[in-house]
């Protein structure tokens, strides 16, 4: 087996609040002491990974004056530099003040709107200077409870402006940086707007500086929606709009776990990563973004278990990232997707420059072709299945 210790080269990062969280929830108090950020900088350093992301107000308490602000800025700083931990996300947090209850670019109030865009630009202005390359939108807030409560159309002619402002601010400021939409069904809003992948790519294509955004998709929010992972990542891929990614793990549709990554569907897990690592031409990553965890540890752990969950993502990726070459390298999988056409997919059905004529009059395409008998053959994707567990498994 390879060497499973990982380096700055895999380009593992974390949120500070995934780490951080104290592990507050809607039934209880927090179970884990304040996490200070130039702790988990060095910790997260010691444990291999390459970078760090942040909400506005984990890095600086929410109500700072300038001077504290700066002060957290310069510690924060000081620890990347003794570190080499860069910053290639940030975020803002426009869902746990109270003022934000009805949402932010698509709060009901047009006053909140206007603080939400402010709240935005002032972090911009932090990650360009911290060398961000990408800013995420996560509407947490941005939804209804009740259909009474809310102008959907309106809601989104919102969104849209809101976006498209920051992205004119970007453009202007010269801050170079992409922003990835990230899409959740539900919670803590009983209903989310753009819930998954697909709504947001939709969304996406209607924004005046469309090529600057793309998607953060979470592992978890699509499987709370029971819908398939690796098919919402294939298809951001393919649209050209994958800009980051938020790995972590979830037991199906039920209320959002940010378990482990792989500590729920482990196959698709498996799949996942060999899209990722092997997905693009010949074979090569079909994604070159941080590979970063949105995960929370769980709430019965103390720091010891934070610490070792973090360390478990990571070499959970990289078992499944070796599973995969694995997979991969193995004749008798070759075979299997032979037998299975799975290559065949990529030839397209009309010949170059074919014509609707030409396959009219292609009398093997229908008056002989043999419908029952091409039925009859089988596809063999069980067996295929079955190799993709047994590599799983280690069992090959
Ligand atoms: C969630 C979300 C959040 C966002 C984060 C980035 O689990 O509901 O993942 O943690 O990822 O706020 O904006
Ligand atoms: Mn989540």
């Amino acid at each position: 087996m390879t060497d499973l210790s990982p380096t700055k080269s895999d380009n593992f990062t974390f949120g500070l609040w995934t780490v951080g969280w104290q592990a507050r929830d809607p039934f209880g108090d927090a179970t884990r002491a304040p996490v200070d950020p130039v702790e988990t900088v060095h910790r997260l350093a010691e444990l291999g990974a390459a970078g760090v992301t942040f909400h506005d107000d984990d890095l600086i308490p929410f109500g700072s004056d300038d001077g504290r602000r700066d002060d957290h800025i310069k510690r924060f700083r000081a620890a990347l530099d003794e570190t080499g931990l860069t910053v290639p996300m940030a975020t803002t947090n426009l869902f746990t003040h109270p003022v934000f209850k009805d949402g932010a670019f698509t709060s009901n109030n047009r006053d909140v709107r206007r603080y939400a865009l402010r709240k935005v630009m002032r972090n911009m202005d932090l990650a360009a200077e911290l060398g961000a390359s990408t800013y995420v939108f996560w509407g947490g807030r941005e939804g209804s409870e009740t259909d009474a409560a809310k102008d959907i159309r309106a809601a989104l002619d919102r969104y849209r402006e809101g976006i498209d402002l920051l992205a004119q601010y970007s453009i202007d400021r010269g801050y170079g940086l992409r922003f990835a939409i990230q899409p959740k069904p539900n919670e803590p809003r009983g209903d989310i707007l753009l819930p998954t992948v697909g709504h947001a790519l939709a969304f996406i294509a209607g924004l005046e500086h469309h090529e600057m955004v793309g998607v953060n998709p979470e592992v978890g929010h699509e499987q709370m929606s029971n819908l398939n992972f690796v098919h919402a990542i294939a298809q951001a891929l393919w649209a050209g709009k994958l800009f980051h990614i938020d790995l972590n793990g979830q037991h199906g549709p039920k209320f959002d776990q940010d378990l482990v990554f792989g500590h729920g569907d482990l196959l698709s897990a498996f799949f996942l990563v060999d899209l990722l690592e092997n997905g693009g031409p010949g074979g090569a990553p079909a994604y070159d973004g941080p590979r970063h965890f949105d995960y929370k540890p769980m709430r019965t752990e103390d720091m010891t278990g934070v610490w070792s969950s973090a360390a478990a993502n990571m070499r959970t990726y990289l078992l499944l990232r070796e599973r995969a070459a694995a997979f991969r390298a193995d004749p008798e999988v070759q075979e299997a997707l032979a037998t299975s056409r799975v290559a065949e997919l990529a030839v397209p059905t009309l010949a170059d420059g074919e014509s609707y004529d030409a396959l009219l009059a292609d009398t093997s395409a229908y008056e002989s072709f043999d419908a029952d008998a091409v039925a009859g053959a089988g596809y063999g994707f069980g067996r295929l299945d079955q190799l993709a567990v047994e590599h799983v498994l280690g069992a090959r």
